[in-house]
């Protein structure tokens, strides 16, 4: 996979993908979004591919927002097409069976933050700033933004965040679980790919059936959601990774999951 603003590289069956258009902090622009579309969808349909690590390029910033510059010249048709267009790459990664760990290195602003959002977690470096600063341009978050915010850390903060536009640093984010934890920026990647790599080792159809079920679930009422839940439970016992994993405690060995 070549793509012009992403950098994608994979080992030990993890995806690194990197927003890389350092020069604009790597905003997100239609181009852009595209090809993270493109890039998700073929990971996901990778089986060598077991969990993503997404972050940005440069030490300043892993995505500094939707691209100003061309959101200055459009129309309301334009504006409308331009959020659904960033949704659908935010509603993939919640789709998608691998999970996805944003690696926040610097500014994860506006549309920065709903890409961070989207991810099943944030791991952030001590440098890393969040904000929805939308309200300072006329405009409001649109890629997802006001929903998995309030859904994350609740109304009164994300109506604190989105409302003034102001940035929480990293120790904020940390306190009101935007991130799971904060690194030292030389360390942020390694401690992500560690996770990964941990993430990778497990039954692959039981996190991709626990991802479903918490995606789809917060969507649900809770009654629904066990039901669901139980479903994709049963499921699992159809799986070569249920008898492998069960075999394997019993019989005192490691498991080695085949992802069938
Ligand atoms: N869009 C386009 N270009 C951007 C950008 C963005 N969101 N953020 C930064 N850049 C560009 C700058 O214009 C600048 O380019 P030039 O050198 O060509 O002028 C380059 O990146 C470096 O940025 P700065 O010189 O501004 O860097 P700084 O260190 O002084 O400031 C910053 C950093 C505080 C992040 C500042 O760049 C900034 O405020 N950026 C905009 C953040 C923002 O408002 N994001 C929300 C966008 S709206 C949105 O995302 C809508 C949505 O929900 C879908």
């Amino acid at each position: 996979m070549e793509f012009k603003n992403l950098l994608i590289e994979t080992a030990d069956g993890i995806a690194t993908l990197t927003v890389n258009r350092p020069q604009s902090l790597n905003a997100l622009n239609s181009e852009v979004l595209g090809e993270l579309e493109c890039a998700l969808y073929e990971l996901n349909l990778d089986d060598g591919v077991k969990a993503v690590v997404l972050t940005g390029a440069g030490d300043k910033a892993f995505v500094a927002g939707a691209d100003i510059k061309e959101m200055a010249e459009m129309n309301a048709f334009e504006g409308h097409a331009f959020a659904l267009k960033g949704q659908r790459v935010m509603l993939l990664m919640e789709k998608m069976r691998k999970p996805v760990i944003g690696a926040v290195n610097g500014y994860a602003l506006g549309g920065g933050l709903e890409l961070a959002l989207a991810c099943d977690f944030i791991y952030a470096s001590e440098k890393a700033r969040f904000g929805f600063p939308e309200v300072t341009l006329g405009i409001m978050p649109g890629f997802g933004g006001t929903q998995n915010l309030a859904r994350l850390i609740g109304p009164g903060k994300a109506n604190e965040m989105i409302f003034t536009g102001r940035m929480i640093d990293a120790a904020k984010a940390l306190a009101w679980g935007v991130a799971n934890e904060v690194f030292a920026p030389e360390e942020l990647m390694g401690k992500a790919l560690e996770t990964a790599k941990a993430i990778a080792q497990v039954g692959t159809l039981g996190v991709a059936y626990a991802k479903d079920a918490i995606a789809n679930g917060l969507n649900m009422g809770k009654e629904d959601g066990f039901r669901y839940e139980a479903s994709l439970f049963g499921v699992l016992f159809a799986t070569g990774d249920q008898r492998e994993g069960m075999g394997a405690f019993v019989e005192k060995r490691k498991a080695a999951f085949k992802g069938k």
